[in-house]
């Protein structure tokens, strides 16, 4: 395969504008993260469609506490709803759910409910990897101490102990409603990502919006710092 036709395995997408998109409708935030969700759900099931292995979203971040207490109890609301539909469809489909973040830490009963469906996801293809509670340069820290209880603190050691150690290379940032900044998501990963920053608030995001994004991604030529 020449260096132009190539295919993203990794894609991680910051899920950004439910507030803004249920503005825009007079509708109460809420409808936008459920929008959203659906969102996501189609996203999901696109992923046979493409060469996608990997899909990583930004559910929920550590920053995320700080949001008035009905929508964090909204959101993980929403989160509970979505396992619960969602597994069979996970399970059925192939997918494999991966967690990222401090998330154990989460409420005891979604705590339960994530264990389960990753035991029942965990022989599947495709990976579906949610970020819950989620912050990057934490991520960094613990598994810069984690290596360096290990031995010697390479870039390969730390690696080796981020959430994503047994995912592919992240290949290609996706962020919606326009803004144009990392807000702590995948900072390590996102070294040699491509990203693509895109105006559609992400309830209005579809599969077509990412087959763009991946067409887009396939005519970029990645030099790796090299020429
Ligand atoms: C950003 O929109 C979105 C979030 C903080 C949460 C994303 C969550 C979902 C899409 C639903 C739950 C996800 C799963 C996987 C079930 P915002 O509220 O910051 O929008 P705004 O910037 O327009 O206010």
């Amino acid at each position: 395969m020449s260096e132009k036709q190539q295919e993203a395995r990794h894609v991680a997408i910051i899920m950004d504008g439910n507030g803004r998109w249920a503005k825009r409708k007079h509708l109460p935030r809420v409808m936008g993260h459920r929008k959203g969700v659906e969102a996501v759900r189609a996203l999901v099931r696109s992923l046979k469609d493409t060469p996608v292995e990997c899909l990583t979203l930004y559910a929920f971040s550590s920053e995320n506490w700080k949001r008035p207490e009905d929508e964090v109890d909204d959101l993980m609301n929403l989160m509970r709803k979505f396992i619960k539909s969602d597994l069979p469809e996970f399970i059925a489909n192939d997918v494999k759910l991966h967690i990222l973040g401090d998330w154990r830490s989460l409420a005891p009963d979604i705590v339960a409910m994530l264990e389960d469906a990753l035991a029942q996801t965990a022989k599947g293809s495709r990976t579906l990897a949610v970020a819950l509670n989620y912050g990057a340069q934490a991520e960094i820290a613990a598994a810069a101490r984690l290596a360096a209880k290990q031995g010697e603190v390479t870039e390969e050691s730390i690696a080796a102990n981020l959430y994503t150690a047994d995912l592919p290379p992240l290949d290609l940032l996706i962020r919606t409603s326009g803004e144009v900044r990392l807000s702590n998501f995948l900072l390590w990963q996102a070294a040699y990502a491509e990203m693509v920053f895109t105006e559609i608030l992400w309830p209005d995001f579809t599969p077509a919006h990412l087959m763009d994004a991946l067409d887009q991604f396939s005519g970029r030529e990645r030099r790796f710092g090299g020429r």
